[in-house]
């Protein structure tokens, strides 16, 4: 376990071993695991992470096509979700998300697992509910048509009472170590069972599989609709390592789009499976996703660098290979270059430490009611690394 860690002195041992023994009991598949498995606590300098929001300069001001603020208004962006742009496609969204419910009485109210947003205290339980709560809400706000489908341990206790989320229980395994593996599963289980229920449904919907740390901004119907022929699109970046993030895959509802998908999950689950079952479990599926595309179609790997567009044939099925820097978009890590936010930005992910800001942003969101503000408030926050 962690012990084998540097300790500060200022750190007695027993607190340590009994933060560790009662570390979280809840899980998302989104990035939050990565701070909350037990054998990852933060360092004890981490939790001086700021725990209130904190405000930069706006990386790219004085680009025409990036997001220009003045304070937290933004002077180039029109309302988004009000402008009422849609594309007619029906989407669903679906993402993978289990509760451990085998919590000691009173561990997930230790006080210091406690943190303050606005108005509301969280424990790490509550924290994690509140992750998935706001990113159904968003979707809410940004595409109000559609549902979002909640794939879970049928162990699991999850209660959500938000209106167009629905709760699909999947056998497997949810264990942590499992959990990316499970994933995978997860979605072939799914798409398998609406595939045979096409004929029967006389609602057609298209699906995008997506981790929960993320932020819909707007309409993502019309990728559906302005590439017709593709049966899955998969969101791209310029990093040699990782260059396909896999919290965000886009199946079209058709027959043809959803027995694609299935053949292309079974052979990232495979490519898992052989090749990546040590790799740390944060990234086995990522790696999985890479692989699969680079044994298919070697020449995406040339196109990652260029945040274009493009489509591709990979093992059958027609993907569609999408920019991370509007569909998936993150501030850069570190001392990673900052150009700003595109203007068309349309998914912004809350990888590693930025849970909080999601929170603010929806609490920022819920006071203004205005979409385009509050990415000014996420991208002066955004290269924050906050508490939680
Ligand atoms: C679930 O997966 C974990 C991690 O791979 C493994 O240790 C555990 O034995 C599995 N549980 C079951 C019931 O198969
Ligand atoms: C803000 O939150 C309240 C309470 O949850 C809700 O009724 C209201 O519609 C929200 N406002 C916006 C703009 O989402």
């Amino acid at each position: 376990m962690a012990i084998s860690r540097p300790r500060s002195r200022a750190i007695p041992l027993l607190p340590l071993l009994l933060l560790i023994l009662l570390a979280p009991l809840i899980y998302s598949v989104s990035r939050m695991r990565l701070s909350w498995a037990p054998e990852q606590l933060p360092h004890p300098d981490s939790r001086k992470l700021p725990d209130a929001l904190v405000l930069g300069p706006a990386a790219g001001q004085g680009r025409t096509d990036r997001l220009q603020c003045q304070g937290l208004k933004a002077v180039n962006k029109i309302s988004l979700a009000s402008e009422g742009k849609y594309s007619g496609e029906l989407v669903s969204f679906v993402t993978v998300f289990t509760a451990y419910n085998s919590d000691p009485a009173g561990a997930g109210k230790m006080s210091s697992d406690v943190v303050t947003v606005g108005k509301h205290s969280y424990s790490k339980v509550e924290r994690s509910m509140a992750i998935l709560n706001t990113f159904i809400s968003f979707i809410q706000v940004s595409m109000p048509t559609s549902k979002v489908i909640i794939l879970t341990d049928p162990k699991s206790k999850l209660s959500i009472n938000q209106g167009r989320a629905t709760i699909f229980p999947i056998d497997g395994n949810y264990s942590r170590g499992n959990l990316m593996l499970q994933r995978i599963k997860s979605y072939i289980a799914f798409l398998e069972l609406k595939f045979e229920k096409l004929d029967q449904v006389n609602s057609f919907s298209n699906y995008i599989f997506t981790d929960s740390d993320m932020v819909v901004v707007e309409d993502l119907g019309y990728i559906f609709k302005r590439y017709p022929h593709c049966h899955l699109a998969l969101t791209f970046r310029n990093n040699k390592g990782q260059p396909l993030n896999s919290g965000f895959v886009a199946v079209r509802g058709t027959s043809d789009g959803i027995s694609k998908a299935i053949e292309f999950f079974k052979k990232v689950l495979e490519a898992y499976n052989l090749k990546y079952m040590k790799a740390s479990r944060m990234l086995g599926d990522q790696l999985a996703l890479a692989w699969v595309v680079k044994s298919h179609l070697p020449s995406a790997f040339g196109k990652f660098s260029s945040p274009e567009i493009f489509t591709g044939e990979v093992n059958g099925a027609s993907v569609l290979f999408l920019p991370c820097a509007v569909y998936n978009w993150t501030p850069p890590e570190g001392a990673g270059q900052f150009h700003g936010m595109p203007l068309d930005v349309k998914v912004v992910h809350f990888k590693g430490s930025r849970k909080r800001l999601m929170l603010e942003a929806w609490d920022f969101y819920n006071l203004t009611s205005e979409l385009s503000d509050m990415l000014c408030l996420i991208l002066k926050s955004g290269r924050t690394k906050y508490d939680f």
